[in-house]
Parts: C-alpha cells; sequence; structure tokens
C-alpha cells in the first residue's frame, strides 16, 4: 500500500496526452492498487494515472456510495472500479450537470454539462474486453476521469471568467495555506 503524491494545476505534466497501456503486468497492478490508495486517502471518487505522474491511460473510480441496506445512510460500500485503455462511444444527446471538483484543482468546485449516459469499452488488469452502458454520477465521473488522459481538466469545460475567477480563488488559498 503506497499513497502516492497528487499532482496540482498547474503541472504541465496534468497537460499531457496519456499514452495506451500495452503491459498487463505486476507493474501495472501495483499501480493501480497504490492509486485505489491514494484515491480514498484524498479523499476523492475517481483518479486518473497521469494525476500521479504516470501518462498511462488508467483510471480507478469508487463513487463510495451509502449501503441501500443501512437506513442510517452511514456506512458506505466500497467498490473500487478500474479502467484501463477507456474508450467512449454513442454519449446521449440528454445531459446532466454536476458540480465537479478534482483533487488536483483542490476545493474548487463548478457545474459541468455532459452527455448524461455513454458507452464504454475498457480493459482490466488481465487486458480482459468490458463493455458497459453508464449514467448518473458514474457516466459522469468517467467522462470526468478520461478527460485527464486527454491533458483536460474540468475547469477547462468552463467560461474563461468563471475559470479564472476559480484559479485565483485556489491560489488565494494556497497563499493562507
Ligand atoms: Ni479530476
Amino acid at each position: 500500500m503506497a499513497i502516492l503524491p497528487i499532482l496540482e494545476t498547474p503541472d504541465p505534466i496534468l497537460r499531457t496526452i496519456s499514452k495506451p497501456v500495452t503491459a498487463f503486468d505486476a507493474t501495472l497492478k501495483q499501480l493501480a492498487a497504490d492509486m485505489i490508495d491514494t484515491m480514498y486517502d484524498a479523499p476523492g471518487i475517481g483518479l486518473a494515472a497521469v494525476q500521479v505522474g504516470v501518462p498511462l491511460r488508467m483510471l480507478v473510480i469508487d463513487l463510495q456510495e451509502p449501503d441501500p441496506a443501512d437506513e442510517s445512510g452511514e456506512t458506505i460500500v466500497k467498490n473500487p472500479r478500474i479502467f484501463v485503455n477507456p474508450v467512449f462511444s454513442e454519449p446521449s444527446a440528454a445531459t446532466n450537470i454536476y458540480s465537479e471538483g478534482c483533487l488536483s484543482v483542490p476545493e474548487q468546485y463548478a457545474d459541468v454539462v455532459r452527455p448524461a449516459q455513454i458507452t464504454v469499452d475498457w480493459q482490466d488488469l488481465d487486458g480482459k474486453p468490458h463493455r458497459e452502458r453508464m449514467d448518473g454520477l458514474m457516466a459522469t465521473c468517467i467522462q470526468h476521469e478520461h478527460d485527464h488522459l486527454e491533458g483536460i481538466l474540468f475547469i477547462d469545460h468552463l467560461s474563461r471568467l468563471k475559470r479564472d475567477m476559480l484559479l485565483k480563488k485556489l491560489h488565494k488559498m494556497r497563499r493562507v495555506a
């Protein structure tokens, strides 16, 4: 188990385009395990490999939703999912708006519009292919994480005015921290 340092904007590595994973080996499995530990520690619901400085097309997501069997809503179900070389198709015309945040843009949130449903093809850690139609928060989250593989941050989806305001707030927060 290892907690990896998370890169933050404006680190230029976050702007690189990640390379496809070709070696489904022990190193990849270790990276995935460390990314999951890092995501829980942050805490966050998703992390792309490039955010820990490894520009490979791999993401981890765990929405960490409350257990429906527990009425208090305090029990969180852990279900970490790993997506290697994810590819999207058939984005819905219908859209969803979520207030998004990002571990690489700490403590800043803004509404982002994305397709409400999307089909995702990916490989697991053994290279086995999978396909699933995603919706809700999962669809939003995987699109946000996939953006990282293209060097895109959620703030790039905002108007220039909104983005500048958010970056100013981030700068201010860092100065007092
Ligand atoms: Ni992010």
